[in-house]
């Protein structure tokens, strides 16, 4: 018998067909005469139902058949006669593929805290929610490279394992082979790097940013799409310790280019997973509107979760300047139902998230994006303002998530570049690989970091980003 996935037994057309399934029972229930079994194998958000006749599957086999059992079902797809679905599988024969002892499985047919989830990250794909989430995370990877791939940019492997500290923000996990119980030591006392497996210290790269700019200085449009690694120690529902970014470089793209680019990009990838999901998404629409009903009534968004995806598509984003915004922050009333006070906000300082999203949710309610940061708060590639005080930065803030994407114009001179290195003690001598792409050829250039995570929060409603990623590294998280 031909052996089908489920997604395609829902077609009419498979109707009376024979056909062979497997898949992951989630319920059975039923009395003497006629078992109905819920089965999943992970291609549809809806369980597919199988009808067992105990004249027909032996009363040994239905016995083992259990919440967590793994089955392969031979039968007759028929026309459904319950709402919810099309068709239903006619049981002829059924394999019990895998037992899961009903006493031991920690996944029960009830509603689990995504707390119990959490702990049970093993198994918790196995549930319609997780499904739904990771069915989403695919079509947006794929979206990704597919937009990307019609643009006719190229996808760039950056190393995992780097010397450089792309963002200087210090928050590296070392790489090394040394015993650190008794590592070897040079005359002055430190750990001797040199003996390291590199010969040098070495960490998990934050960014590949840029070696991405050493392949625009070549390839010309490039992306890099991979893990990146992030030991900030903060235990928040936007952070990880392993991320997976997208970043695009292009050579000859100023700064609105890059603006232009990075919101066309956001918005197809977002169309793509509407137009790929739907089932899926629906799914996740009811559960955000469950979510969000819970919450103080401060605190409830006003659009649903398709109702905010399709806004985010199909209007323009907002785009201001720090200082407008900075300007905006001072001038709002403060909150007085929160404790934030958003008047306390002075130029130079960063934007607390709080910040972001009051302009994003309150003030604009739609995606802004944040231009020409102070210099002192941004990294030492970014292009330096006429003003002399700013860069040609930009963040894109989204509702519900706060930043998504950091990128900017990158300094292309020179002169200018190496003395801002040497301002913030960036030394010369070892990034002198990154420098050769000012030396020779130079040209403006431009790129933005997308967190992957954050936009798989944002298109299926999870509050929470250790619940978009199917094994979250968080502090004290690293279990398998
Ligand atoms: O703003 P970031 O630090 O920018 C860069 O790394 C640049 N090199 C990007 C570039 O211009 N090519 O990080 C980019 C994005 C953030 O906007 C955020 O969405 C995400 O990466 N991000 C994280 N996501 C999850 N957990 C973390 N710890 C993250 N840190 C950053
Ligand atoms: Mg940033």
């Amino acid at each position: 018998n031909k052996r089908s996935k489920i997604k395609l037994l829902l077609k009419s057309s498979k109707i009376g067909e024979k056909t062979t399934i497997m898949g992951w029972v989630r319920t059975k229930r039923g009395n003497k005469n006629v078992s109905f079994i819920a089965i999943n194998d992970g291609s549809i958000i809806n369980n597919y139902q199988v009808v067992a006749d105990p004249n027909v599957i032996s009363e040994d086999i239905l016995k083992r058949i259990t919440t967590g059992a793994c089955i392969k079902v031979t039968g007759k797809v028929v026309a459904s006669q319950g709402a919810g679905q099309d068709s239903e599988l006619i049981a002829e024969q059924i394999e019990v593929l895998g037992e899961a002892d009903t006493e031991k499985y920690p996944l029960q047919p009830k509603k689990h805290s995504m707390e119990f989830l959490r702990e049970n990250a093993h198994l918790r794909m196995r549930t319609n929610t997780f499904g739904a989430v990771f069915r989403v995370r695919h079509a947006l990877a794929f979206a990704v490279h597919k937009y990307f791939n019609d643009k006719g940019f190229f996808y760039i492997h950056t190393p995992i394992i780097t010397a450089s500290d792309a963002e200087g923000a210090g928050e590296t996990f070392r790489v090394s082979t040394l015993d650190m119980k008794n590592p070897p030591l040079t005359d002055d006392g430190a750990i001797d790097y040199s003996k390291d497996f590199f010969e040098r210290e070495t960490n998990l790269t934050v960014s590949g940013q840029l070696e991405g700019e050493l392949a625009a200085m070549a390839l010309a449009e490039i992306y890099t799409f991979g893990p990146t690694f992030r030991a900030e120690n903060s235990n928040t529902t936007r952070h990880l310790a392993e991320f997976w970014m997208i970043e695009p470089e292009m050579a000859f793209y100023d700064a609105e280019d890059n603006q232009d680019l990075a919101e066309d990009f956001l918005k197809s990838i977002i169309s793509y997973a509407m137009e790929h999901c739907s089932a899926d998404l629906e799914f996740l629409d009811k559960r955000a509107a469950d979510e969000n009903a819970k919450k103080p009534a401060n605190e409830r968004t006003d659009l649903g979760l398709l109702e905010r995806l399709r806004f985010v598509a199909e209007h323009d984003f907002e785009r201001i300047t720090y200082t407008e915004a900075i300007n905006i922050l001072q001038n709002s009333k403060p909150n007085k139902k929160k404790k934030f006070n958003y008047l306390i906000e002075e130029w130079g300082a960063d934007l607390q998230s709080e910040h972001e999203r009051f302009l994003v949710e309150k003030h604009f309610k739609k995606p802004v994006i944040l231009t020409d940061y102070p210099k002192d708060i941004k990294a030492f590639y970014m292009k330096q303002n006429e003003d002399g005080k700013t860069v040609a930065a930009m963040d894109i803030l989204f509702p519900g998530i706060g930043e998504i994407v950091g990128g900017s114009q990158r300094e292309e001179n020179m002169e200018k570049l190496t003395i801002r290195m040497d301002e913030m003690g960036i030394s010369q001598e070892e990034l002198y690989w990154y420098l050769d792409t000012r030396r020779f050829g130079t040209t403006p250039h431009s790129g933005f970091g997308l967190g992957f995570e954050r936009m798989v929060q944002f298109v299926t409603g999870m509050g929470n980003i250790r619940d978009v990623i199917a094994f979250p590294r968080t502090p004290g998280n690293a279990e398998f």
